[in-house]
């Protein structure tokens, strides 16, 4: 296993080109399911999540090839039953149940577990496969759906926390080859949901309304293959910007789309860092002092719960107090414990952390325990003096393509090694 050691102090300084997104990369795959043509998918990112995405696919069958950023798939014949261990391994795999149901009208999938940032259930996809007429059971840690027929129908697919991402996508996909309309109401507006529609769409689908709570999908017969180019990663944006900002350093951010980040640019400049917007590409930099600010993650266009962990690093090193409410998994707080470790005073009540920031943060050993709160662990150690030692990074393989590289490339004191 791979840990990263962190020289911290550098302010961070050049440009850095975002790449495509994990989160719209992954129910992407898994729409080539619903056409036996080939499919032409550039921009993907290299990572484990994708290459996983990728083995679960050949193994229902589809021939999948990935060469520099672009994936070939062709869904020609497919079964609906996945490889269990595969599919338990990765959550995002869930979104595989929608094409499979769309398409076959059956799948059997095995029951995504829960993980670190909370329980995860399932239940509004398949409230959404049953109100599209599939008949759902789980059994033997199977969920099996059955539909002799999709007929479209009218769903409300909001649930505890507001809108579910994947949850949307996979009901989407489901009814694109139902009989008639559905309508989804309480959608997930977030732009990965969007960039799916989108390439149903070039597959002949007629999805209307995505990016709002509403979206109508009229279904079709049958669905032909497409090419289309992934957005880019807006959290990796968001996670760059802090990294310019924790290091009081000077980063352009190339190839990202500020216009996905509005709420985080938002909170960034009310904590005094500049954004500076210059055609495609946008420069973020400290202008003197931050000031401490209340964080409230919240689905699409609120603050996104996966720039949490790194907001609360920044706000570490920011003098005051500030108040960070997770809204939308029920346990990510698991990267406290560790910022603590580097010095950092953070105390947790219900679903907030308040954090006294303003001391200086020494380097440490720390564990990543999830995606999220392995990237805030190396923010906080590119800031903290001395040396930081992030174990475990496989976690932040799967979502950050190749950030040591890109890290040293800003200057960055970064380097891999094996643990011991
Ligand atoms: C997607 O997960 C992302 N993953 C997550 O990113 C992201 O944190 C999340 O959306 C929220 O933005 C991918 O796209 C692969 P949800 P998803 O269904 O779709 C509850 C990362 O770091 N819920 O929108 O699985 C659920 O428990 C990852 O890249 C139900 O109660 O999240 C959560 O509290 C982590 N029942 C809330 O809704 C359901 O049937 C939002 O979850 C579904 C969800």
């Amino acid at each position: 296993m791979d840990k990263f050691l962190i020289k911290g102090g550098v302010p961070l300084r050049g440009s850095v080109t975002i790449s495509g997104s994990k989160n719209a990369a992954l129910p992407i795959l898994a729409a080539t399911l619903l056409t036996d043509e080939p499919c032409v998918i550039r921009r993907v990112p290299d990572l484990s999540d994708v290459r996983f995405m990728g083995e679960i696919l050949e193994s229902l069958g589809a021939q999948v090839e990935f060469s520099s950023g672009t994936i070939r798939a062709q869904a020609a014949r497919i079964k609906p039953h996945g490889d269990y261990e595969l599919i338990r391994k990765m959550r995002g795999s869930v979104c595989i149940m929608g094409p499979l149901l769309g398409r076959l009208r059956r799948a059997t999938v095995s029951l995504p577990g829960g993980c670190v940032i909370g329980a995860r259930p399932i239940d509004l996809h398949l409230k959404g496969f049953r109100s599209l007429g599939a008949r759902v059971t789980i059994e033997g840690g199977y969920v099996h759906a059955r539909a002799p027929r999709l007929n479209g129908c009218d769903l409300f697919l909001g649930g505890r926390a507001g809108s579910t991402v994947l949850g949307t996508a996979n009901v989407i996909m489901a009814a694109a080859l139902a009989d008639g309309i559905t309508v989804i109401d309480s959608a997930a507006c977030e732009p990965e949901v969007v960039d799916l529609a989108n390439f149903l769409n070039a597959m002949g689908a007629r999805i209307t309304g995505a990016g709002s709570p509403t979206i109508t999908i009229t279904g079709v017969r049958k669905l032909h293959g497409a090419e289309h180019d992934v957005i880019p990663d807006r959290i990796e944006a968001a996670t760059f910007a802090v990294a310019a900002a924790i290091t009081r350093g000077e980063v352009t951010i190339k190839g990202a789309r500020l216009e996905h980040q509005q709420a985080v640019a938002d909170l960034l400049r009310q904590a005094g860092v500049k954004i500076e917007r210059s055609g495609p590409e946008f420069t973020v930099s400290r202008a003197g002092r931050l000031k401490p600010v209340d964080v409230t993650t919240q689905p699409y266009p609120g603050f996104p719960t996966d720039v949490q962990a790194q907001m609360m690093a920044l706000m570490c090193v920011t003098p005051g107090i500030s108040i960070i409410t997770e809204r939308i998994f029920e346990s990510r707080f698991m990267h406290v414990s560790e910022l603590a470790r580097l010095g950092a005073e953070i105390s947790i009540e219900g679903p907030s952390a308040i954090v006294k920031g303003g001391q200086p943060l020494s380097g440490a050993p720390v564990m990543a325990s999830d995606l999220r709160a392995s990237a805030a662990l190396v923010l906080a150690g590119l800031a903290a003096r001395g040396t930081t030692e992030v174990n475990r990074v496989y976690h932040i393989d799967r979502g950050y393509e190749r950030i040591d590289e890109k890290l040293r490339q800003l200057g960055a004191r970064i380097e891999r090694a094996k643990e011991t």
